[in-house]
C-alpha cells in the first residue's frame, strides 16, 4: 500500500500538472487508494467529460482512457500501462461490424463502451452495463444490433421486448464462471446473496440474486439490509465493498475472477505516469468526432 511519502509525491505532481487520477473499480487496492475518483465505466466517463483538470491519469484499460480522450480532446489523457487492453474490446472490428450492418440495413447499433474508438465511430450509440437497458429502450426500433458482449446483450434481451442481434464477443474473465461454481458457493453460504455482473453468462445471471454494473453492485450492497454477499465480478471491487461496508461479509464467487489487464497497473506506474506525463492516448480526429457522438448520446440518457 502507498506510503505517506508516495502519497505526498503524488499530491505535489497532481498540483504541478493540474491532474486527477481516475481508477476503475477493478484496479488493485494500492491504485484505488491514491485515486481521486473510483467508479464504473459510466461514472468515470462522466467525470472525464466534466473535469477541469488538464491531465487525466486513467487507471483502467485502454478503451476507458480512449473514451476519456474522445470526450475531452484538449486534455492530456495518460494510461499508465499502454498494454492494459480489454480482450472483449478486441473481439469486434470495424470491417466485421460493417458487414453485420449491411446484413441488417437501417437497424441501429448499440455498442458497449468496451470497444475501440473506431468501432464506437461506426455505432449509433454507446452503453455501459449501468445504462444498457435504458439505452436500448430509448431507440425507436424493434430490432437492435448489440456489440461486442453476447452476455450483456442476452441480459438486455431478457429485459426488453426488442429483438437483439448479438455479436459473439465476451469477457474472458466473467465468461469462465460456471453454474457448478455458483451452486457450490450457494451451498457453502446459503444465507448470502449472490450478486453478479451481466458480463457473466445468462445461466449465471439466472442463478444469481441480482445482476448489475460494478457501481450498481456497490449501491445494492450499501442499500441492502443483508449482511453476507457473494460477489460475481472482478475481485478488485472487494476493496471498496469491504471499506464502505465494514459490518458486512463478502466472498468472491470464484478465485478465477481476476482481469489480468486491470491488474497490470501498479502504484509505481501511476507515479511514473505523473512524472513523465506518458504514455499519452491519441485518437484520430475524424474517428474521435464520430465516436464522441455515440458516447454523448449515451451520456444524455438519464440513469436512476
Ligand atoms: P462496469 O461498467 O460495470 O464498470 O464494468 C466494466 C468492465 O470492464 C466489466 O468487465
Ligand atoms: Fe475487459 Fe473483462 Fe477485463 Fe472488463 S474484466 S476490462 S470486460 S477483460
Amino acid at each position: 500500500m502507498p506510503t505517506d511519502e508516495v502519497k505526498k509525491r503524488l499530491e505535489e505532481l497532481k498540483k504541478q500538472h493540474n491532474a486527477i487520477i481516475l481508477a476503475h473499480n477493478y484496479q488493485s487496492d494500492e491504485v484505488q487508494e491514491v485515486a481521486d475518483y473510483i467508479g464504473d465505466s459510466f461514472g468515470l466517463s462522466q467525470i472525464a467529460a466534466e473535469t477541469d483538470a488538464d491531465v487525466i491519469i486513467f487507471c483502467g484499460v485502454h478503451f476507458m482512457a480512449e473514451s476519456a480522450k474522445i470526450l475531452s480532446p484538449d486534455k492530456k489523457v495518460i494510461l499508465p500501462v499502454l498494454e492494459a487492453g480489454c480482450p472483449m474490446a478486441d473481439m469486434v472490428d470495424v470491417e466485421g461490424l460493417r458487414q453485420l450492418k449491411a446484413q441488417h440495413p437501417g437497424v441501429p447499433v448499440v455498442t458497449y463502451v468496451n470497444s475501440s474508438a473506431a468501432v464506437k465511430a461506426e455505432s449509433d450509440i454507446c452503453c455501459t452495463s449501468s445504462n444498457a437497458v435504458k439505452v436500448v429502450e430509448s431507440l425507436d426500433s424493434d430490432t437492435i444490433i448489440f456489440t461486442p458482449d453476447q452476455n450483456l446483450g442476452s441480459y438486455i434481451a431478457n429485459k426488453t421486448n426488442k429483438k437483439i442481434i448479438l455479436w459473439e464477443g465476451y469477457c474472458i474473465t466473467h465468461h469462465r464462471v460456471s453454474p457448478a461454481e455458483v451452486r457450490k458457493v450457494r451451498e457453502a453460504h446459503p444465507d448470502a446473496l449472490i450478486l453478479v455482473h451481466p458480463e457473466t453468462r445468462p445461466e449465471i445471471v439466472a442463478l444469481a440474486d441480482h445482476a448489475d454494473s460494478t457501481a450498481g453492485i456497490l449501491r445494492y450492497v450499501r442499500e441492502s439490509n443483508h449482511k453476507k454477499f457473494i460477489i460475481g465480478t472482478e475481485m478488485g471491487i472487494m476493496y471498496r465493498l469491504k471499506k464502505e461496508n465494514p459490518d458486512k461479509e463478502f466472498y468472491i464467487l470464484t478465485p478465477k475472477l481476476v482481469c489480468v489487464n486491470m491488474k497490470k497497473t501498479r502504484l509505481a506506474h501511476v507515479v511514473q505516469a505523473l512524472e513523465t506525463l506518458s504514455p499519452e492516448i491519441h485518437v484520430d480526429e475524424d474517428v474521435r468526432v464520430k465516436a464522441k457522438q455515440a458516447l454523448e448520446r449515451m451520456l444524455a440518457i438519464k440513469v436512476n
